[in-house]
């Protein structure tokens, strides 16, 4: 079972179905900020969405396409982080939201560590990807801040409740992974 220590009292761990209703709880807290740039949250309309949601994230690990964790701090799950997968290419997607509680710490940069260590060290991932908004100062700090690449942007990529969002792509490759650990 993939669990992955982060920092103090901070450790991701798949996610199964019986986390469903205490992590619904930390969407539907948080629906305001997290809705902004992420539009699943809109269809997030109960414990069970968080179930359904969880139970294909744990069909798409079985068929080696993807992993999603909760981020728990203690024992309470304060966000979630996951990696989508293109087997035939050998590349990944890191996608991550966090409760507005514990932002500015850190946590997320450090849980993106992790799950790169993991695709590039343990799954041998060619490339890791991170997408976010052109205005998501927050998400793509935490891009830059891992070294990742700008590659471009993705104009009006995602719809976003009232208007389309233009995407900027960052990516590493495990040859620029290697030469920073
Ligand atoms: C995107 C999101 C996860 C970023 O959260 P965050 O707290 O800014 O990111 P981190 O956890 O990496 O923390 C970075 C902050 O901690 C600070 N920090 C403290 N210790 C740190 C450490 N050891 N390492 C890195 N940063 C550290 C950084 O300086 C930075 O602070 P600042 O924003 O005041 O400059 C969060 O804003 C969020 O969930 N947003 C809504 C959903 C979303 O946009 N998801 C992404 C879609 S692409």
């Amino acid at each position: 079972m993939f669990s992955c220590p982060v920092d103090q009292g901070v450790v991701l761990k798949l996610l199964q179905p019986h986390h469903s209703e205490a992590l619904f709880a930390v969407i539907d807290q948080n629906r305001q900020h997290l809705q902004t740039w992420m539009p699943w949250v809109d269809n997030s309309q109960s414990s069970e969405d968080t179930r359904k949601f969880i139970e294909l994230s744990l069909q798409l690990l079985a068929e080696a396409k993807g992993l999603a964790c909760g981020i728990w701090f203690d024992d309470t799950v304060i966000g979630s982080i996951g990696l989508t997968i293109d087997k035939m290419n050998r590349w990944g997607e890191i996608g991550y939201w966090l409760s507005p509680n514990h932002q500015g710490k850190g946590v997320m940069t450090k849980s993106c560590r992790c799950m790169m260590a993991y695709a590039f060290e343990e799954l041998k991932l060619n490339r890791l990807v991170i997408q976010a908004a052109v205005e998501n100062h927050r998400s793509r700090a935490i891009a830059e801040r891992l070294g990742f690449v700008q590659e471009g942007i993705a104009r009006q990529s995602v719809w976003a409740r009232d208007r389309y969002l233009d995407l900027v792509t960052y990516s590493l490759l495990a040859e620029e992974w290697k030469q920073m650990s």
